[in-house]
Parts: structure tokens; sequence; C-alpha cells
């Protein structure tokens, strides 16, 4: 769990459509994420999914009628959408969208959106002959205008049985875009660049040196990095990850691979940060064929050293503020500021290796000009988000 969502109030409204059931899953992993969540639906809704389901799963009552009693001063669409940071609404129908994008206030749902004084989500979901309906695009269009933020939808195939545009994003999606949105945009407008996991050179088409490097921590910081507004490139080793959202992904192997895909890109970026795990050495003499066991004896292996794409970014002209890692098993302290030095970075953090190793959570000191800054211990997301922070004060942004 990240702290973006931790305590924040969302109005989750579930208007009528098929895609209900899956507002139920997003209710649980808001949840999860520690959000307090309130479900509105319209009448429609509930011909998909009851209100029982919403309310035991975000244990709260579910508010459908305009004329619900329950609040004492007969007011739902006031007091709900008054103590909410966010409305959420996931599926928005056709229709709803409609509804909303000519200020009616015809139900519950339409008027808690039409009398909210906070952000608005939409999360469509429909036929695609709907979606492409120059009515709804208009309305979109319009929505967007007015500020809202349209997620999706998808495409792919349909409740229907017809595939195209409409589908709506599946719920971890909508998770991370609402997380996105309560993420302070510190690195709005700028370009980092991202090195991640280890780095393969080959021995011979099968075989090869690596580093052990899940890749976890670099892909943490790019989803940190493009969260906070930044536009981010992640030259990648290979790893076991799919890229995060929004984030664009370079694949690599080798060292001369990653080096190579960030240095024509560095001179355009204005953060560089080098997370991969790179081979020192890669082998001079690698066979074109398959080692054979029978033919001569033990080989052997030439090493040459790789160059250090770290070092020689820092070294440009002109070129992105460089933020380095180092992982240590021991020593940290010492080691970290003498590569600091050597590569002449102006901020390195530093891990000990027991500490953090392919796993979730680690513990990261950051050294730079100003000191040395311990971090408690996190998880890696929570750790990415507190160095962006860093970063985002280091280089003047915001
Ligand atoms: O020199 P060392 O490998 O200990 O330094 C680690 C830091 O330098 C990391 O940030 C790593 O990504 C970067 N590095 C690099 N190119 C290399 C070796 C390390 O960018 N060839």
């Amino acid at each position: 769990m990240t702290m973006e969502l931790n305590g924040k109030r969302i109005v989750v409204g579930v208007t009528g459509g098929i895609a209900a059931y899956k507002a139920a899953e997003l209710v649980r992993l808001l949840i999860r994420q520690g959000a307090d969540v309130q479900v509105a639906m319209t009448d429609g809704a509930t011909h998909f999914v009851t209100s029982t389901t919403f309310q035991a799963l975000s244990g709260k009552p579910v508010y459908v009628d305009q004329w619900d009693a329950r609040m004492p001063n007969a007011m739902a669409h006031i007091d709900l959408s008054r103590r909410a940071d966010l409305i959420l609404i996931a599926p928005a129908s056709a229709d709803f969208l409609a509804r909303i994008a000519h200020g009616m206030a015809n139900d519950l749902l339409a008027t808690m959106v039409l009398a909210r004084n906070c952000p608005l989500l939409v999360a469509p979901a429909m036929n695609r002959q709907m979606w492409e309906n120059p009515a709804t695009q208009r309305n979109v269009a319009c929505l967007q205008g007015d500020g809202v933020q349209i997620l999706g939808p998808a495409s792919g195939e349909q409740a229907c049985g017809e595939n195209g545009q409409g589908r709506m994003l599946e719920p971890e999606e909508i998770l991370d875009r609402v997380q996105t949105f309560f993420v302070p945009k510190l690195l709005a407008g700028r370009k980092v660049l991202i090195t991640a996991g280890p780095t393969f050179e080959a021995i011979d088409p099968v075989r090869g040196i690596t580093n052990l490097s899940s890749g976890r921590m670099g892909y943490a910081l790019a989803r940190a990095a493009q969260q906070a507004g930044a536009e981010v490139t992640l030259v990648s080793g290979p790893v076991a990850f799919s890229a995060p959202q929004g984030v664009d992904r370079i694949n690599v192997r080798s060292a001369l691979d990653m080096h190579a895909a960030v240095m024509v890109r560095a001179t355009d970026a204005d953060i560089f940060i080098a997370v991969a795990a790179v081979a020192d050495y890669r082998v001079a003499n690698a066979a074109e064929h398959k080692l054979k066991k029978d033919h001569g004896g033990v080989p052997l292996i030439e090493l040459i050293e790789n160059p250090d794409i770290l070092a020689e970014v820092a070294a440009l002209k002109d070129g992105p503020f460089c933020v380095g890692f180092a992982a240590e098993s021991h020593n940290l302290e010492a080691y970290a500021q003498a590569k600091r030095r050597k590569k002449n970075i102006p901020l390195i953090a530093g891990n000990l290796i027991q500490d953090g190793f392919g796993g979730d959570a680690n513990r990261l000191i950051l050294f730079d000009d100003t000191g040395t800054h311990p971090l408690a211990p996190a998880s890696k997301e929570e750790l990415s988000r507190q160095l962006i922070e860093h970063i985002a004060k280091l280089t003047g942004a915001h």
C-alpha cells in the first residue's frame, strides 16, 4: 500500500451498465489502499448489481434515491459531495455522460456531480457505436473542457459481443489513475530518463554474465516520476515487469545497448536516474555459436570493461541532473560518498544489499551536497515517492 489514497474521501458513482460488476472490485481496491469510500448509484445501476454488494464492500449505506430520508436535512446531494475529495464515476454510461455534460440534476448522482466542489473523474463504459456516436464525443469533449478527467475507455471485446473502443478500464488501471491524480505534480513538464534492471553480457548465444537485479526499484521510480507529472523514459534490462502506465520503455540487453540507448537521449533529459545494475565487464571473445564441452577443454572467457553510463552522462556539458545508486554489502556511507565524488554526481542513494535485494521493501540513505539524509525503511514505492520529492527539491522544481 502506498500513501496517496490513505484517508482520501472518494465518492464512487456507479451508473447503469454491465461494467457495474467491476465497480465492486474497484471499491475493494480503493478501500484496501486506505480510501474512505462512499458509493452512490443510479437507479439503472441497481439493475446490474445490488446496493447490498457495495454496502458490504464499503461498510457504508449506499445512496440511490434523491429523496432518501436518511439525511436529516434531506440534502444528500450536497452533504455527500461536500465531504468528498474526489467523485469517481465508474462505469459512466453514455446517458450519464450526456446528463452531466448538460448540467442536469435529475437523480441523486447527477445532482451530486452538479453540486460538487471537488474534482471529477469518469470512466466511460458503453458499446463502441455509442462511444463513437458524435453526440457522445461532443459530450466527452464538453466535459473535458470543463476540467473533468476522462479515464479510458479501452478497446477490446465487449459484453454485447462486438469488438472496439468502449470497454471500461480494468479496476487496477482505474486505481492507478486515481492514485496518480492525488500525487503532487512536483516534476510537471520535466523529462526524466531512468535505467533499471540488470544487463546481460553474452558468452555465447545461450549463456551470459548478469547481475542479480529484479528491476523493482527502477520501475517504482519510473512510476513515481510519471505520477509526479514527468515525461519518463525507462531504459530497461531484462526484467519480469511490464512498463508502468504512461512510461515509455526501451528494452535493452547488454551494457553496450543500454549505453547507446541512454546516450542518444541524455542531453534531452532534465534528470537522469541510474538504477540499473550494469555489468562492469563484458565478454571480449563472445562465441557466435554455442560452446561445446568436448571442444578443447575449459573455455577461457576474456573480459573487458563496460562504459560507466552514469559517469559519462554526468560528464556531459549541459547534461541532466544525475542521480546514482550504490548497493553495498558494508561500509555504505564511505563507499557511497566515494562513488558520488568519483562519478561527479550531485546525489546518490545508498542501500545495503541485505536490506533490499529483490524484496518489496528497502532502506535508503541519500547523500548530496547538503549532507546525509536517511529515509525510514519503507516499500520501494514509498521510497521512490520520497526520492522524487528530494530530487524535485534539489532541482528547484516548484
Ligand atoms: O560503479 P558502480 O556500479 O558501483 O555504481 C553504481 C551506479 O552507477 C548505479 O547508479 C549504476 O546504475 C551506475 N552505473 C552505470 N554504468 C555502469 C556501472 C554503474 O550507469 N557501467
